[in-house]
């Protein structure tokens, strides 16, 4: 997809939001929290209601609701229970609920970068972990990628002592929560809705996300700077309930797959270089962006991978050692 095309589908998707669904087409509402364009989940999630509304019209209409508008992380799976929402791409780290084995994508340090959990994502392993919620009413159709985590705060982080005694938000998974602890933070379970707020008020004192959230919520304005530490990753699992997917119509759930399996080969590739992209623009914007060198990286390892132990139980040493080994 030519640079064109997409702001065209972006321009398409704008007016389309907003223009009802045709009598008789099957209504997929898909809810998310990010902001739509200089994002990874929102420039897929647009491309994949261009796509099939210009490809499935008179069948399928999609409607994107993006930015939290709809329900946030906490919420929608709940909701695409109910019936209230067909497809919704939380990232893995909210699965919480309903399986413990997304752990291992919370782990800090387990994947170098975007490559390799592409690589992971894409063996039999990663594969089998699409299912795993199916007893739950949830079927994992495709991940998305994110990117890489940062850490920001209100002060300077360079050692992870610096993050002693701070509050930090983090989403609702406990790894997240224990390594934020090794580290001698506090932290908080909180929407990313709120976390905007939560950071001016002071309500916590610094968090963890890729450049295109830092940048796409604008953190890096009510921070004292991000640091590039890529110590864990954000990714996303596209998701709908079993008993919707399995009332569609065999070609209609075909075609529906396949435009989605397109538009998330087309845009994964694409991820690393998005969240590139907004990186050079937090500091475009004045925000300021620290880099480690390796000994100082080295001490940010240390201090959280001990981590890995107490969650090994829940995802299984086999599947670590399987995410090692294509991560080497
Ligand atoms: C977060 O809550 O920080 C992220 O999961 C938001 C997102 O969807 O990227």
């Amino acid at each position: 997809v030519t640079a064109a095309a997409t702001a065209m589908a972006l321009t398409v998707t704008a007016g389309a939001a907003s223009a009802a669904c045709d009598d008789g087409e099957i209504v997929v509402k898909f809810s998310h929290v990010t902001n739509t364009d200089k994002h990874p989940k929102g420039i897929a999630a647009s491309l994949l209601e261009q796509r099939i509304n210009d490809e499935m019209n008179g069948t399928m209409c999609l409607e994107v609701y993006p930015n939290s508008t709809l329900y946030n992380d906490n919420k929608v799976l709940e909701a695409m229970l109910q019936g209230d929402v067909q497809l919704a791409a939380p990232s893995l780290s909210k699965f919480e609920k309903f399986t413990k084995e997304f752990r291992l994508f919370d782990l800090p340090f387990m994947f170098k970068n975007i490559d390799a959990v592409d690589a992971f994502q894409a063996s039999p392993d990663g594969q089998a972990l699409l299912d795993s919620m199916q007893r739950r009413g949830l079927q994992g159709l495709a991940y998305w990628h994110n990117g890489m985590k940062q850490m920001s705060a209100n002060r300077p982080l360079v050692a992870p002592t610096d993050a002693n005694g701070l509050k930090f938000r983090v989403q609702s998974s406990d790894v997240l929560v224990a390594q934020m602890e090794a580290i001698g933070g506090s932290p908080q379970k909180m929407a990313f809705s709120e976390v905007y707020g939560a950071l001016q008020q002071g309500v916590v004192d610094g968090q963890e996300n890729t450049w295109s959230n830092i940048y796409g919520k604008k953190f890096f304005e009510v921070q004292d700077g991000v640091t590039e530490t890529n110590h864990g990753i954000i990714d996303y699992l596209v998701v709908t309930n079993v008993d919707w997917l399995e009332s569609l119509d065999a070609p209609v759930r075909e075609q529906f797959l396949q435009i989605l399996g397109e538009v998330t080969q087309t845009r994964n590739a694409e991820s690393t270089q998005v969240n590139n992209d907004a990186k050079a623009a937090i500091i475009a914007a004045g925000g300021e962006v620290r880099s480690l060198d390796a000994a100082q990286r080295q001490a940010w390892v240390e201090t959280m991978m001990p981590v890995w132990e107490q969650f090994s139980g829940d995802v299984g040493q086999d599947k670590i050692d399987a995410a090692q080994a294509i991560n080497a």
